[in-house]
């Protein structure tokens, strides 16, 4: 496989194998995209990448992280999106989204407001998770969800999957990575329930497998369904979720209709010491790619055109996501496809400038 071969999920073709991983930008008033959104996933577009995601986006106003998200869970944010998707089209993108919820990381401050939860009485909210169990100390308790809640989470995810359809995204990524609200559900250390929901590896994988249902009752069986997975806690001693799980999660979501699993690492428990380096989590994409046989994206600190062309071309992910380098230079895609010997045309007003 070449970077710049393009990549085919079910009706949909991506130009490349080139697509902006989804990043909370933090800038949205009561969950609606603005002109930053447009200007910001739209020049990434331009940029050359084969698909651009949008950021987590709440399903909820509970399921947000911040009060600066984004989100999909009435018809005003769904018709603000609109223009913003059809300008990533009309660039030969495809466009994505990112649907969310937060769980216990909900109510938080931006990040360049501070870290950590919005100090109570400061517009902070009730927060929702598996148990009753805080991310960390001085983070809201949350409250444990009981089956109705839960049913109501599900509802969510699948309404909002319904809007970004409507407001014409063509390609849906769940997030069940990161500590949020469906990672919450998968790992023992932030799942103690007793019911059906909690304890075993299938009762812990039960929500993301029903919201994976739910969502694909209103998804085109013709659009891709993605899903991003934290591989693992980084937190095996203390009986975390791990790589072996999400071999197994991934071969029972692929049965569901997930088309891809896009995989990230951590976020659930604080203070693991984390092994960064230059594509560190690439082996978990490898390993659930060739273990469980389902396509794989691979994310995390790939910075460089031949790092990118050489995860596709020795078959450790189908695709690659980038999100700081592609906040650094919106056009990687051209200079990688420059720099490969790649064609990948330009947008006419540009043409000058890539075609000299
Ligand atoms: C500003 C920013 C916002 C992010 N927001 C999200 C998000 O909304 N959803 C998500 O799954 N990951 C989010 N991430 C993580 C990235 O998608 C990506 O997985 C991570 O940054 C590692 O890739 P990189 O080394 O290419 O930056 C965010 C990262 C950054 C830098």
């Amino acid at each position: 496989m070449n970077l710049f071969e393009p990549f085919s999920q079910r009706s949909l073709t991506l130009r490349n194998r080139l697509v902006v991983s989804p990043m909370c930008q933090y800038s949205a008033t009561d969950g609606l995209p603005e002109d930053w959104h447009l200007v910001h996933l739209g020049s990434r577009a331009v940029g050359g990448a084969a698909a651009v995601i949008a950021e987590a986006t709440a399903v909820s106003a509970q399921g947000r992280i911040s009060l600066g998200d984004t989100g999909l869970w009435n018809e005003t944010q769904l018709e603000a999106w609109r223009p913003i998707v059809r300008f990533i089209k009309s660039h030969g993108a495809i466009a994505g989204v990112q649907l969310a919820h937060a769980g216990r990381k909900s109510s938080a401050l931006r990040p360049w407001e501070g870290q950590g939860p919005l100090p109570v009485g400061h517009q902070d909210w009730l927060t929702v998770a598996p148990s009753a169990l805080p991310f960390d100390k001085g983070w809201h308790t949350p409250e444990a969800l009981d089956e109705a809640g839960i049913q109501g989470v599900i509802a969510d995810f699948r309404a909002a999957a319904q809007r970004a359809l409507a407001a014409g995204f063509e390609l849906v990524e769940l997030h069940a990575a990161h500590g949020y609200l469906l990672h919450q559900f998968l790992s023992p250390l932030s799942n103690q329930r007793s019911d059906r929901y909690g304890g075993s590896f299938e009762n812990r994988s039960r929500l993301v497998c029903e919201v994976i249902t739910a969502v694909r009752e209103v998804w085109p069986v013709e659009l891709p369904l993605w899903l991003r997975i934290s591989a693992t806690d980084w937190a095996d001693h203390e009986g975390g979720w791990d790589i072996e799980q999400s071999v197994q999660l991934a071969k029972l979501v692929k049965a569901l209709g997930v088309d891809l699993i896009d995989v990230s690492s951590g976020g659930l428990v604080p203070h693991v010491k984390i092994p960064l380096g230059p594509g560190y989590q690439v082996p978990f994409a490898a390993r659930i790619r060739r273990e469980a046989e389902v396509a794989t994206g691979a994310v995390g600190l790939i910075t460089e055109a031949e790092q990118a062309a050489d995860i596709v071309a020795e078959g450790e992910a189908d695709v690659v996501l980038m999100a700081r380098e592609s906040l650094r230079d919106p056009y990687f895609p051209r200079r990688a496809a420059q720099l490969l010997g790649a064609q990948l045309g330009a947008p006419n007003q540009y043409l000058r400038a890539w075609h000299s």
